[in-house]
């Protein structure tokens, strides 16, 4: 029955950023599927996809830790907070005291913002009504102010696309810049930096980030290529004919993305073994997100048999306002940045093991640094799972 009365919820009583009612008829990807299937295939597969609570228990876990552990903030309120980059499209867009009075006593059932956390019009996370709804990007915002707080939309049922001189008889279409010519300013939307509920900047990639000749698009949606935007057959009887990208948005959960991400040489040198990491990229790795990993497994031999092996993690490790070990949503600060910078190079030093002739090394990556799977009991083997970057043997 709480859907029925969650149905009431209007966007007129919604708080803080603008938020503009998505119709029925584009709310969903599956509305596009007649005429865009294979962008919605593609999309699917996508990180994109799966950024709603339900879908991600990376996600979904930190959301309930830092509820759990940030007194004074209620569940809803959290999922709230994340949805301004992971859910854009929610119907609130900030809580109050009022509600928060409201939730501790468990009367918040059919308020507008538990509503707008279980509306079925955020399930699909950063769907297609996000990013070509987007009307206006507010570049001149306080850098703080990202995802939804950061954008004005379109008028429910114009998409704003690539092309100045598309037709479409289900929408209107609307050419934009930041889909075509500056695609890094719709990027930056969410993925600019983040703060911690102590106010402890996490992520800075925007800052961090050194423009090359190409845009986050031409690595993580591929060249534009010959295809079609749409199937739907014009007056000619064909499909119209357009240079486009891959909706996969492929990126650190796609294992053969990171093979040569970063380039390894070894060395030997007066100190033992020495390892050095050149990143190609325009931005740091691991980056992004806080407890990305990458790890370095030394592997030493003697005329062919294995001697033992020595491992280093580059993580970054973050503290409470304690000073204990905590998830990067609630950190006081960044113990240690050891990730590579953009179009640098880092060199790490192993001591040789006594009588070793050869060393093969392995340089792998990592969604999750071994002390947050913990801390939050995550269970799916994709956390843990290593993506090889690149093996190399030197004879000692
Ligand atoms: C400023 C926009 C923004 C806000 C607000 C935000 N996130 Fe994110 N989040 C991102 C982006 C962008 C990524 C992907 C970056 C990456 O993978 O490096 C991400 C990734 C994550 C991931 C990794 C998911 C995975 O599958 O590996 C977790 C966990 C996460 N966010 C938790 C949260 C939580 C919890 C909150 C609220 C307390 C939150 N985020 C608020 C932008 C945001
Ligand atoms: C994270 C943002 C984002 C999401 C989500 C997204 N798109 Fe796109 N879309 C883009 C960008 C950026 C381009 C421009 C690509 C280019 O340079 O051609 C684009 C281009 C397009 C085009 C023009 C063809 C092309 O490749 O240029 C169509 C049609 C389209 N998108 C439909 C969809 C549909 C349908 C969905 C949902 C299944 C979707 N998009 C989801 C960002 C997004
Ligand atoms: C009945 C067919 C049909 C449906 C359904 C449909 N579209 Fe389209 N769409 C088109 C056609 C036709 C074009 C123009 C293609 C061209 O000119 O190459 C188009 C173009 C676009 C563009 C590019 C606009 C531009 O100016 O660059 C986007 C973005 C887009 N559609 C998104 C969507 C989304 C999101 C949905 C689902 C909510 C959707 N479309 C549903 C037929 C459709
Ligand atoms: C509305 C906010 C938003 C916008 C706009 C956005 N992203 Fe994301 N992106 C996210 C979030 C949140 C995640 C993490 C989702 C998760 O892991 O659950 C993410 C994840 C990703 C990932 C990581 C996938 C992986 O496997 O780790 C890539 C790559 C990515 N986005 C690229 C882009 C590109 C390129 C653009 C610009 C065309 C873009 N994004 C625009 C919010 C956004
Ligand atoms: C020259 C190609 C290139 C460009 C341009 C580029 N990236 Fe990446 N990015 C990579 C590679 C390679 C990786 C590592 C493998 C992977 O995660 O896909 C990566 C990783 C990432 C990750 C995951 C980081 C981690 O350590 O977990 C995110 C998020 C991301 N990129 C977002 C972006 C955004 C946003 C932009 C534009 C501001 C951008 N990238 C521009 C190549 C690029």
């Amino acid at each position: 029955m709480r859907w029925l009365l969650c149905v009431a919820v209007a966007v007129f009583t919604l708080q803080g950023a603008q938020a503009v009612a998505v119709g029925e008829k584009y709310k969903d990807s599956g509305k596009c599927k007649a005429c865009h299937s294979h962008i919605v295939k593609e999309w699917e597969s996508s990180w994109h996809a799966a950024s709603h609570y339900a879908n991600d228990e990376y996600f979904r876990k930190t959301i309930d830790y830092v509820a759990r552990k940030q007194s004074g903030k209620s569940l809803n309120s959290i999922k709230i907070e994340c949805a301004a980059c992971h859910n854009p499209r929610i119907s609130v867009t900030s809580t109050n005291a009022e509600y928060e009075a409201l939730a501790s006593l468990n009367l918040d059932r059919n308020t507008d913002a538990a509503c707008a956390t279980q509306s079925d019009t955020i399930a699909e996370g950063i769907n297609c009504v996000v990013c070509h709804n987007i009307d206006r990007i507010h570049d001149t915002l306080p850098d703080t102010k990202r995802g939804v707080h950061r954008v004005g939309w379109m008028k429910s049922g114009t998409m704003s696309g690539p092309y100045s001189d598309a037709k479409s008889p289900y929408h209107r279409v609307e050419h934009r810049d930041f889909m075509d010519r500056n695609p890094d300013r719709l990027c930056f939307v969410c993925h600019a930096n983040d703060t911690s509920e102590e106010g402890h900047r996490f992520t800075d990639m925007e800052s961090e980030y050194k423009k090359g000749d190409k845009f986050c698009v031409d690595c993580h949606m591929g060249p534009r290529k010959e295809g079609v935007a749409a199937t739907l057959r014009d007056a000619q009887g064909k499909p119209h004919k357009r240079q486009i990208r891959s909706h996969g948005f492929i990126g650190a959960h796609t294992e053969t993305m990171w093979k040569d991400a970063l380039a390894v040489s070894l060395k030997r040198a007066s100190g033992g073994l020495e390892v050095t990491l050149n990143n190609p990229n325009p931005h740091p790795l691991p980056g992004g997100f806080g407890a990305r990993e990458i790890l370095i497994e030394v592997a030493y031999f003697r005329k062919g048999t294995g001697m033992g092996t020595q491992t280093r993690s580059l993580t970054s490790r973050f503290l409470n306002k304690r000073g204990k070990p905590t998830v990067p949503h609630l950190a006081a600060k960044t113990l240690e940045n050891v990730s590579v910078p953009a179009y640098g190079s880092k060199s790490f030093t192993f001591g040789i093991l006594k009588g070793a002739d050869q060393v093969a090394v392995s340089v792998s990556y990592r969604l999750v640094n071994e002390e947050v799977r913990k801390m939050l009991g995550l269970k799916d083997p994709i956390w843990s799972r290593k993506a090889v970057i690149q093996k190399k043997v030197l004879k000692l």
